[in-house]
């Protein structure tokens, strides 16, 4: 009979018990438990307070950063990180610029927390992209940044003095040095 079964002596959640010292029917986890998907097994991890870099970066890891960012980054981001792309251009919420001081200075490892955990109305990626590439894509992220914010005294010594002679012109590859023209700053669009 079905009742039978239905009306055994049971602890619903959180009921009193008076089997146990505590007066709990709940049991407290054993010591060091992991919730399921908590245990973190990430073996690239690095804390958000840090300014690690887990890999070598060179240029192959850029390379697959640049095409791991177009691929899940810039639809909203922007190719150059500016925050206007297509999806922002069909009314979601625009991401910040990655080229402002507060993002130029926050550390490797809250960026890597931002790309993994997401941030705000921004999802995590961390189902859809491996730790590895989400170190790839923060490198490239980087490297956008050091585009529109690089010191001359950055450059290898060869380049500055080309730049030291050329004085405030450019100088194109193996070409004459060129005034320069225009808007320095055009951003490109998002595509
Ligand atoms: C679907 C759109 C979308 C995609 C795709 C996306 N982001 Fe974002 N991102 C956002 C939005 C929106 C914000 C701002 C969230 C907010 O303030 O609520 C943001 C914020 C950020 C921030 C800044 C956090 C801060 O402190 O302001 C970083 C860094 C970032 N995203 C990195 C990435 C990286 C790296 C990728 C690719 C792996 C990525 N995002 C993909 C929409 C996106």
């Amino acid at each position: 009979m079905r009742q039978d079964m239905a009306n055994q002596p049971k602890n619903g959640p959180l009921s009193p018990s008076e089997f146990f010292g505590d007066g709990r029917s709940e049991r407290p986890p054993v010591e060091n438990t992991v919730a399921r998907g908590s245990l973190a097994d990430d073996e690239l991890f690095v804390p958000k307070n840090s300014n690690n870099f887990p890999l070598t970066v060179d240029l192959k890891l850029l390379e697959r950063g640049e095409e791991r960012y177009k691929i899940f980054c810039s639809p909203c981001h922007g190719l150059q990180g500016d925050g206007n792309g297509f999806v922002v251009m069909r009314g979601m919420k625009a991401p910040p610029s990655y080229h402002q001081d507060r993002l130029r200075q926050a550390p490797n490892g809250y960026i890597y927390d931002v790309t993994t955990n997401g941030f705000g109305q921004m999802l995590g990626y961390s189902a859809q992209i491996p730790p590895r590439d989400r170190w790839a894509i923060i490198a490239y992220l980087r490297a956008l940044q050091l585009s529109r914010n690089a010191k001359a005294a950055d450059l290898p010594a060869e380049l500055r003095d080309k730049l030291n002679q050329s004085g405030s012109s450019v100088t194109k590859p193996g070409g004459e040095p060129k005034p320069e023209t225009g808007s320095k700053d055009s951003t490109g669009g998002g595509f």
